[in-house]
């Protein structure tokens, strides 16, 4: 059973003993992803040129605050720097440096020294901060052989990885740490690229996660991050090789989209010269890097009894911009079956309801309570909100949906194609409820066909 502790895993460094670690609703938001984490395997990727920059202990940190939180923890680490700077010391050509090329035999033996000195540093880091590690050989390796008539020599495939011996790792709380060499089973060492590793041990364990820590992170044409992308775009991103993506972040592209296409569900590529970013990327809605995923990750689903504290939430933050009527949580239980919200990763950020009146000469459906939470609007979930209600309102037979809005009406009429009515559209017992509350709403309408 795993049993660590934050206390017992986690030493805060005492320099910043006296520094906040979080607020409190920061660790609130953190709390709420712990359950769908627990004892779930993430694969962390490494990429060799961190290990020499200033932040890198706080990325350590942040993968003992990971193993602190019962998430089970991967390390897998790229060399690609550290073998240039050595071959360059030593004066040796490199007939490649990915792993991914030919290796011959000189290559080889500073690619060995160098991932060997780094793992070492690696191990006395994790160490320092107490967490138990270990060096792993569960990957069986095969020669790369003779690809378009070039013979690889002492570049590696991974043939299988031996799951069971890092299961034993990880149910005892150590952090497996795999460098990209592999052993042939007939002493030869072979030369590995770190992320191909990843992906192979990702799918091996069965990974909810792998967080590829590169140098740089993906971005738009226009400098802005790039925040998710879908396995199809993920590989023509790929394709493109665009010139802003290096070598390293295309090798990022390819094997996470494969990755998710063979099973993994998230990848996730953070630029690790950024501030815990690490943290940031896996335990805020946002991110703070790119996610690849291989199935559509928001989803609008019909409201549960145990959506209602959500519900709430998001109703009181609407009720102090003064955009939604007040409505209490036993109002919210009473109809939760007209309810529905929008969750990316499970965490709900927008809703909806849609309450049917039934008249003599027609049905007519209401739209009330749409919201999206502040940090996701303008990334077109009110357009979608309101699209999945109108289906809503369809099935159930309804010929019109009528909104009332204060401040939202220009959004029903540009964006969605309602129209500006007066109250005499509404049903009657809807009607008598509007003349009383006094807010005099823009009353909204639209035929639906
Ligand atoms: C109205 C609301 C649901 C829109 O959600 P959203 O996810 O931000 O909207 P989308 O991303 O789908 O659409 C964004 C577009 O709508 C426009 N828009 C958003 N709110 C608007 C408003 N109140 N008035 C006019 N236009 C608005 C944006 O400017 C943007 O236009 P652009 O694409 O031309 O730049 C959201 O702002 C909200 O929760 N408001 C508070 C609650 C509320 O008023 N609910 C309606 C009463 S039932």
């Amino acid at each position: 059973m795993h049993t660590g502790s934050f206390a017992r895993s986690y030493r805060v460094p005492e320099t910043d003993i006296n520094k906040p670690i979080a607020r409190f609703e920061d660790l609130r938001g953190i709390l709420r992803y712990v359950p769908q984490f627990r004892q779930r395997v993430f694969v962390i990727a490494i990429d060799g040129a961190l290990l020499h920059q200033p932040g890198f202990s706080s990325l350590l940190q942040d993968v003992a605050v990971l193993q602190s939180l019962n998430i089970e923890v991967v390390l897998v680490f790229g060399a690609r720097s550290q073998i240039r700077m050595l071959a360059g010391k030593r004066g040796v050509n490199l007939s490649s440096d990915d792993g991914m090329g030919r290796t011959d035999a000189e290559t080889l033996e500073i690619s060995v020294e160098a991932i060997m000195r780094q793992c070492n540093e690696l191990m006395a880091d994790l160490t320092a901060l107490e967490l138990p590690v270990a060096v792993s050989n569960a990957l069986a390796v095969h020669p790369a052989g003779v690809i378009d008539g070039l013979d690889l020599e002492y570049t590696g495939r991974i043939e299988r990885v031996d799951k069971d011996s890092l299961a034993v790792l990880l149910k005892a709380d150590i952090i497996p740490v795999l460098p990209p060499l592999g052993y042939d089973g007939r002493g030869a060492t072979l030369r590995l690229n770190s992320d191909a590793v990843a992906v192979e041990v990702a799918l091996a364990l069965n990974a909810a996660k792998i967080i590829f820590v590169s140098e740089a992170g993906l971005t738009n044409t226009d400098g802005s991050r790039l925040a998710q992308l879908s396995v199809a775009e993920a590989r023509e991103m790929y394709k493109r090789k665009e010139a802003r993506h290096d070598v390293n972040l295309l090798s990022k592209l390819r094997y996470g989209a494969l990755a998710c296409q063979e099973g993994v569900p998230r990848v996730h590529i953070v630029d690790g010269s950024q501030d815990e970013a690490l943290l940031a990327e896996l335990f805020s809605n946002e991110g703070v890097g790119t996610m690849i995923h291989a199935d559509d990750y928001q989803q609008i689903r019909k409201a549960l009894a145990s959506d209602v504290p959500a519900l709430v939430s998001m109703m009181q933050q609407s009720m102090e911009e003064a955009a939604l009527v007040p409505r209490t949580r036993d109002q919210i239980q009473a109809r939760i079956k007209d309810f529905f919200v929008l969750e990316t990763d499970g965490n709900p950020i927008g809703c909806g309801a849609v309450h049917t009146y039934d008249e003599e000469t027609r049905k007519v459906a209401e739209l009330a309570c749409l919201f999206v939470r502040r940090s996701h609007k303008n990334l077109g979930h009110g357009q979608r909100l309101v699209a999945y209600a109108e289906g809503l309102a369809k099935q159930r037979g309804c010929e019109v949906l009528v909104a009332l809005s204060t401040q939202a009406f220009r959004f029903f009429e540009e964006k969605m194609g309602f129209q500006v009515t007066d109250p005499t559209s509404l049903p009657a017992v809807r009607r008598e409820k509007y003349d009383r509350s006094g807010r005099n709403s823009k009353v909204l309408i639209k035929v639906l066909k």
